[in-house]
């Protein structure tokens, strides 16, 4: 199957404020010069918040993450587990279409899909409100057949019950998810064999069951409200290493540095003064209307060269000539924060200024690609 993007997209995406910090505190999970590892995660928030993943929210990713855009359009488009195109306003339904789930009538399941949603998968209802597709064995084969319902399983269905969860969506309701045949988890449909002293006393439903009623998110867009946003790998007072949490980013003196740097300044520093901002020499336009190509600095995308013209930076002096000060003053107005130290911006740009080639620079105009 194609995976492309879809050929009618949004103008924009943004994360929301709580899922902005979110995600910038998965971010300062990862070494320095590793932030892309945070790519998976981003992207599965985007799709939670939205439904599904835009273009503009792909390459919002690859902003934060200083990636080229094709290379997250790569993920996204690699694991099904990313939806490219609009799912239902208030529910996508993935029905198991594998081998358990086959022989016990997942294809009564597909034709209750298609009767009342839509004829073929990933289309929308006529209301706009649900979608489906099938997808390969989703794990829980002993309660076939199944289907997965936003963060929730379904289990144990037929085509009456399932038609019946997929009206209760339709009405706005939230069917309980697991067994809907009575089950109470994955034991033998005819009772319980053994450990059977066990039975009396049980909670009402099953430990998956029950946390998803208790969270009660089973459809639910992500908007980042949900949960206290957790940081347990920054301390207590939510710094790491000294230096402030990528959650509360604002400021240009608390701007989050890389870790290695952050334990280095604070052992230099046991009371860091604060930073201080100090804006560089800009120009409104390229000297000789000759703009150096900034894309030739390791991080530095298009949209990224786009920025630093729009502040008056267009040659490697110009930013070469930055002190710690200036740098803080650009870093403040960067999407996303530390990339200059991060990736060492200064160095390279003195080394492009005086004529000499880096090894990123080399690279990129021989492969055509720009960004690390
Ligand atoms: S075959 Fe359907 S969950 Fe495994």
């Amino acid at each position: 199957m194609l995976r492309r993007l879809h050929p009618e997209q949004p103008e924009s995406f943004a994360f929301t404020a709580a899922n902005q910090q979110w995600a910038e505190a998965q971010i300062t999970k990862y070494p320095e010069g590793r932030q892309a590892s945070a790519v998976i995660p981003l992207l599965w928030r985007a799709q939670e918040q939205e439904g599904w993943l835009s273009r503009p929210a792909i390459e919002s990713v690859a902003d934060m993450l200083g990636m080229a855009y094709i290379r997250v359009l790569e993920v996204a488009s690699f694991y099904f587990m990313f939806q490219l195109q609009p799912v239902g306003s208030v529910a996508h339904i993935q029905v198991c279409g594998t081998t358990s789930c086959m022989i016990c009538g997942a294809e009564d399941l597909i034709a209750v899909c298609k009767e009342k949603i839509a004829a073929k998968p990933h289309e929308l209802s006529a209301d706009g409100k649900l979608s489906w597709e099938e997808v390969e064995c989703l794990g829980s084969c002993t309660n076939a057949p199944m289907a997965q319902i936003g963060k929730d399983y379904y289990e144990d269905l037929t085509a009456e019950s399932f038609g019946k969860i997929v009206d209760d969506l339709a009405a706005g309701k939230v069917p309980t998810p697991g067994p809907q045949n009575g089950r109470y988890a994955a034991e033998p449909l005819k009772g319980l064999s053994s450990l059977a002293e066990y039975e009396a006393g049980k909670p009402q439903y099953n430990a998956s069951v029950e946390l998803a009623t208790d969270l009660s998110d089973t459809v639910k867009r992500i908007d980042g409200t949900e949960v206290p946003i957790l940081t347990p790998w920054l301390g207590k007072d939510g710094k790491q290493a000294g230096a402030s949490t990528a959650a509360k980013p604002p400021k240009a003196p608390e701007t989050p540095k890389p870790a290695v740097k952050q334990a280095a300044e604070a052992k230099a520093k046991p009371e860091p003064e604060e930073a201080k901002e100090d804006q560089p020499e800009t120009l409104t336009e390229a000297r000789d209307g000759k703009p150096d190509d900034l894309k030739m600095l390791k991080g530095v995308g298009p949209k990224l060269e786009e920025t630093l013209n729009e502040l008056g930076f267009y040659h490697f002096d110009q930013i070469a000539a930055w002190t710690p000060e200036q740098v803080a003053w650009v870093d403040a107005r960067l999407k996303f924060k530390g990339r200059i130290e991060r990736d060492g911006w200064i160095e390279q740009a003195a080394k492009l200024a005086a004529g000499e080639e880096t090894e990123f620079a080399k690279r990129a105009k021989e492969d055509g690609t720009y960004e690390d």
